[in-house]
């Protein structure tokens, strides 16, 4: 039985004062599921000391694949790590898009995040033009295949397949098209790793409610969810977490 995940993804929100979030969101946090909260990295340090002993593990959005260097903006894995994350996003969608993240980089960052001891979750998805050309599947293979190094397993890594065009938009494919996507990335880590593929959470992401939560988290091979919008605030996020288990 995989543990379901419920993770949030803050993107480029939040400040100190949102931290009490953290202090609401406490009470529905009973070890059900995995709950993890990935804030801006100018809160991860703060989010660890609010989160202390609740078991809401914190994550980054983004890591260098370098321990260190002459990378003026960016942020090491060790960095994280040191701040008390447990976790980092790495190849969402906003990320290949605004900064030109390819495969291979989000590879190597994969590599970083577990040199430091960080679960790796990494993003795979298609653009709606892509789905309306019947390519979802071929794009989100190749995604999978090239951002994830052969060192993976089911402790270190989990996989979050977020529609570029569900993200944000109040969007979601049909369970069956959900279930289609994630039996098949489940083929494929099986066919890669063997029986250890079957380790791996899958999770779904993109415009996550309440309200659609524990429908999405029923389908086949979906072992929880990665949620932007509907996880700053307690008030959404907590239904999303009780779905998850
Ligand atoms: P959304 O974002 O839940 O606001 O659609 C999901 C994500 O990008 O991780």
């Amino acid at each position: 039985m995989r543990r379901k995940v419920a993770a949030g993804n803050w993107k480029m929100n939040g400040v100190k004062a949102s931290l009490g979030e953290v202090e609401a969101l406490k009470p529905v946090v009973t070890g059900g599921c995995d709950v993890i909260l990935c804030p801006p990295a100018t809160l991860v340090a703060a989010m660890v000391q609010a989160a202390e002993g609740s078991g809401i593990m914190v994550g980054g959005q983004d890591c260098h694949w370098n321990e260190s260097g002459a990378h003026t903006g960016d942020i090491a894995a060790e960095m994280l790590a040191d701040a008390g994350a447990g976790a980092v996003i790495l190849g969402h969608s906003e990320r290949r898009a605004d900064h030109g993240e390819t495969d291979d980089m989000v590879n190597r960052k994969t590599e970083a995040a577990w040199r430091a001891g960080l679960t790796a979750i990494v993003c795979v998805g298609e653009t709606e033009a892509e789905r309306d050309a019947g390519t979802t599947l071929d794009v989100i293979g190749g995604q999978l295949d090239g951002s994830t190094p052969d060192g993976a397993t089911g402790e270190n890594t989990i996989i979050a397949y977020e529609p570029v065009w569900a993200i944000g938009t109040g969007r979601t494919p049909t369970l069956e098209e959900i279930a289609e996507v994630h039996d098949f990335l489940r083929g494929k880590l099986v066919a890669r790793f063997g029986s250890a593929g079957e380790a791996f959470r899958i999770l779904y992401g993109g415009s996550v409610k309440p309200t659609n939560a524990a429908e999405i988290f029923a389908v086949s091979n979906v072992d929880g969810g990665l949620v932007g919008g509907a996880s700053l605030k307690a008030s959404d996020f907590s239904g999303i977490v009780t779905a998850a288990g």
